[in-house]
């Protein structure tokens, strides 16, 4: 069968960063968003956030002519063959549930128009059953009917690595209800399969739950570690001794044991509390009930976090000069959803510091968020006079400050290392009282 033409519907994070790499690798692809201001920022080389390496990307594939943005949904209907769904579903205000009426919209906006035979193809991190009940919606609302399928495809780029998990993935999922769509995915993924990805065909219900069961693991894992360090705190060991040594068990491994602030962003947090909902919705509410204590040990962290930065304060932030470097969810990313950074940097500012914040690349989300705080220009900038250090993101530029030249601008030679990323000793040895998470 011929290669397919692609639509990619939702130009966000994931969105934009699938379009212009799946250009890349040859195919025609038309990017839709119903916002007009992202869509004419694509379509003149500009990436709307920040992520390593898609700048240049974008610029190549809109070089090759293979890569057009639009508003239009009727137009990227009649353009493809594959239609990517890759819109949001943020947690619901005032519930645990993900939202899905951007899921549901654009889908809905787009059967319409399908008038001939075509696949939709869900990306985005949905309630388990989603594509059942879509499945049911396309085939009543597009034209060609039954002609029109779902399958669904999760993603699990990471943001920082965004291109590298898109180009070469760690596996690919193919959720399906037919040979032909199986066939259509696999076209459309050939030169990503071709690299040797390892691909797993499932039913839609499995591939709908790959993606939350990996996102509950990776938090568990997160926090599991933290929560050991919460006993290290209490009998004096050392957490990240303690990790190093459980990472040589390779069943156990080191990724994603590194302790610290704990986990924050647009998935992780958001992915565990709608998982929870809908496996109560299921009657199932039990199997999970452990993914609650996972992020009551994560927003633990955060409250610790603020602990040790009042300790070193002499016991009380009020009127204290606290210098917060980071304000990204992580490093490598401009992302402050469900920040931790800015959590404890907004709780220290409402506890009456005077918090200087400085990151390397957020530092316009963050104002925006959060117009309360103070900026600085640099971390050095921001540490000037301070009476307490935090580092909260462990961007390489922080992991790299020579302490000698720190210690010479602030007033109290303390910092409380959020994320491990410093060497106590280097820090001790300049003088510095340095405290972290669970370690002595
Ligand atoms: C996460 C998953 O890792 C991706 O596989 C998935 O595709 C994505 O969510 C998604 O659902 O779209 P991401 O949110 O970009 O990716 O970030 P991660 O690298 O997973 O980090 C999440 C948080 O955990 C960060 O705040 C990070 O600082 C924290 N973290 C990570 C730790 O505290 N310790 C670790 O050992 C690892």
């Amino acid at each position: 069968m011929n290669t397919p033409r692609l639509t990619v519907i939702g130009t966000g994070y994931l969105g934009a960063t699938h379009a212009i790499c799946m250009a890349v690798l040859g195919f025609e692809v038309l990017g839709v968003d119903v916002d007009e201001q992202k869509i004419a920022r694509l379509a003149s080389g500009e990436v709307p956030f920040f992520e390593p390496g898609l700048p240049e990307l974008l610029t190549k594939a809109l070089e090759s002519g293979r890569l057009r943005f639009t508003t239009s949904f009727e137009e990227a209907a009649a353009f493809g063959d594959v239609h990517f769904i890759c819109v949001g579903t943020p947690q619901q205000k005032g519930s645990h549930a993900a939202d899905m009426t951007y899921v549901d919209a654009s889908v809905g906006a787009l059967a319409k128009h399908l008038t001939r035979k075509a696949l939709v193809v869900g990306k985005s991190t949905v309630p388990v059953g989603t594509a059942a009940r879509l499945t049911a919606l396309v085939k009543e609302t597009a034209p060609a009917g039954d002609e029109v399928e779902l399958a669904w495809n999760p993603e699990f780029l990471r943001e920082g690595f965004a291109v590298e998990d898109t180009m070469k993935p760690d596996r690919l999922v193919f959720g399906v209800a037919s040979a032909w769509a199986e066939e259509r995915l696999r076209a459309a993924f050939e030169p990503v399969l071709a690299q040797g990805v390892p691909l797993k065909v499932t039913d839609l219900a499995t591939a709908e739950l790959v993606k939350v069961a990996a996102n509950s693991f990776l938090a568990t894992k997160i926090s599991y570690i933290n929560a050991m360090a919460e006993v290290c705190e209490a009998t004096g060991a050392d957490v990240s001794d303690l990790a190093e040594a459980l990472a040589f068990d390779t069943r156990i491994g080191g990724r994603f044991l590194r302790p610290g602030l704990g986990f924050g962003g647009g998935c992780l947090p958001k992915d565990i509390r709608a998982f929870m909902a809908r496996a109560e919705e299921l009657g199932v509410g039990q199997a999970v009930g452990f993914l609650r204590e996972i992020d009551g040990i994560n927003q633990r962290r955060r409250a610790r976090t603020v602990d040790l930065v009042t300790e070193l304060a002499g016991g009380d932030v009020a009127g204290k000069k606290i210098a917060a470097l980071g304000a990204a969810f992580k490093p490598d990313s401009d992302d402050i959803r469900d920040a931790p950074a800015l959590d404890v940097a907004g709780t220290l500012h409402r506890m009456g510091a005077e918090v200087t914040v400085f990151d390397p690349a957020a530092m316009d989300n963050a104002k925006r968020v959060h117009p309360e705080l103070a900026y600085g220009k640099s971390a050095l900038d921001a540490a000037r006079d301070a009476d307490v250090v935090v580092l909260l993101t462990e961007w390489t530029e922080f992991r790299r400050i020579d302490p000698a030249a720190m210690a010479a601008v602030v007033a109290g030679k303390s910092i409380v290392d959020g994320r491990h990323a410093l060497d106590p000793a280097e820090w001790r040895a300049a003088g510095w009282e340095y405290r972290a998470l669970g370690r002595p």
